[in-house]
C-alpha cells in the first residue's frame, strides 16, 4: 500500500523517467494557474505607488504620461500597444514609451531611466521600478483583446521590419528566432517552445506578459523577453526599448491578435 502513497510523478519516474518529466511539468503548470498565489498582484501594487510618486529633477509623476489613448488614459492602452507616437515619431511598444516619459515628464536622462532595469535573480533583488510600473500598466488591459492599430505607415513598416528580424539568422550559433519558435512541439530541456505561427499558441503566450516568473520571484515583461532570448542566441544585450526590440514586440502581438489579456501572467 506504500505504492498508493506515492504521488502520480513518483509512481511514473519508476516506471519510466521520461514520462516523469511530462508529468511534474503538468503539476507544475496546475499550481501555475493558480491565478490567487500570484505574487504579481502584489507587484502591481507597488508599481501603482511608483507611476503615482512625484520623482525625477522635474518631481513629476508619471500620471500625464499618453500611452496611446489620450494623456492620463490607462484603461485599454496596452492592448494597442505597440503603436505610432507623433511626439516621438516612432513606433513604441509600453516599456519604451515608459522610458519617453520618464524623460519628458520627469527629467531623467535616457542614460538614468536606463540604469537599471530589470531586479537580478541571482542576487535575489526585487523588481526594478521600471519593471513594476510596466506590469502595472499592462494590467488596466487585463481583459481585453489585444488589438494594436495598423494604420499608420510607421506601423506597418515596424510590422514588416519585425518578422524580416525574426527569421534573420545571426550570432555567432547562427540561430533566427524561427529556430526556435516556428515549428509546433518544438522544446530545449523541458520547457516547449511558442510556435508564433500557431494562433492559439502565440496568443496564449502574449496574453499573459508582463509575467510572474516564479523561477525569478519577479514580474517581467516584454523587453525582458527579448533580451533574454537574444542571451538564449548567444548575442550581446539588445538595447532596451531599441526599434528591433519594439519590431520584434510588434510581430509577435500583431501574431496575437484578438487574444484576451489575462494578466499578469505567471510563467516558469
Ligand atoms: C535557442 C532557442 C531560442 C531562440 C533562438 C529564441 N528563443 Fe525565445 N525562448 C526560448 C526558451 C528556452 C524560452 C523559454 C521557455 C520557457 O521558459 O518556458 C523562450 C521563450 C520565448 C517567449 C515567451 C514564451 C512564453 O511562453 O511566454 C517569446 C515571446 C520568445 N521566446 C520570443 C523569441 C524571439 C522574438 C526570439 C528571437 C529574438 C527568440 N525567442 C529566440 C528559446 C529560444
Amino acid at each position: 500500500m506504500k505504492f498508493k502513497a506515492m504521488s502520480l510523478s513518483v509512481v511514473l519516474a519508476l516506471a519510466a523517467p521520461v514520462a516523469m518529466g511530462e508529468a511534474s511539468v503538468e503539476e507544475y503548470r496546475a499550481m501555475l494557474a493558480d491565478k490567487d498565489a500570484n505574487p504579481g498582484f502584489l507587484i502591481i501594487d507597488k508599481g501603482e505607488i511608483y507611476f503615482k510618486e512625484k520623482r525625477g529633477p522635474k518631481n513629476a509623476s508619471l500620471e500625464q504620461c499618453d500611452f496611446g489613448l489620450g494623456v492620463g488614459k490607462l484603461k485599454g492602452a496596452y492592448a494597442q500597444l505597440p503603436r505610432y507616437f507623433k511626439d516621438t515619431k516612432r513606433v513604441q511598444d509600453l516599456e519604451s514609451r515608459l522610458v519617453s516619459c520618464m524623460m519628458d515628464l520627469q527629467g531623467f536622462t535616457e542614460a538614468e531611466v536606463k540604469a537599471k532595469l530589470y531586479g537580478d535573480q541571482r542576487l535575489n533583488e526585487n523588481n526594478t521600478q521600471l519593471e513594476a510600473i510596466a506590469t502595472y500598466v499592462a494590467f488596466q488591459s487585463n481583459g481585453m483583446k489585444i488589438d494594436p492599430p495598423l494604420k499608420h505607415a510607421g506601423e506597418k513598416e515596424t510590422l514588416k521590419l519585425g518578422e524580416a528580424y525574426f527569421w534573420n539568422r545571426h550570432g555567432p550559433m547562427d540561430f533566427s528566432c524561427a529556430t526556435c519558435h516556428a515549428e509546433d512541439g518544438k522544446r530545449v530541456r523541458l520547457q516547449t517552445l511558442v510556435n508564433v505561427y500557431n494562433k492559439q499558441d502565440i496568443q496564449k503566450t502574449m496574453s499573459t506578459w508582463p509575467t510572474y516568473r516564479v523561477s525569478h520571484g519577479v514580474a517581467r515583461n516584454n523587453q525582458h523577453r527579448m533580451w533574454d532570448c537574444h542571451w538564449q542566441m548567444r548575442t550581446p544585450d539588445i538595447d532596451y526599448g531599441s526599434p528591433a526590440t519594439v519590431a520584434l514586440i510588434s510581430f509577435l502581438t500583431h501574431q496575437a491578435k484578438g487574444g484576451v489579456y489575462d494578466l499578469p501572467g505567471m510563467k516558469r
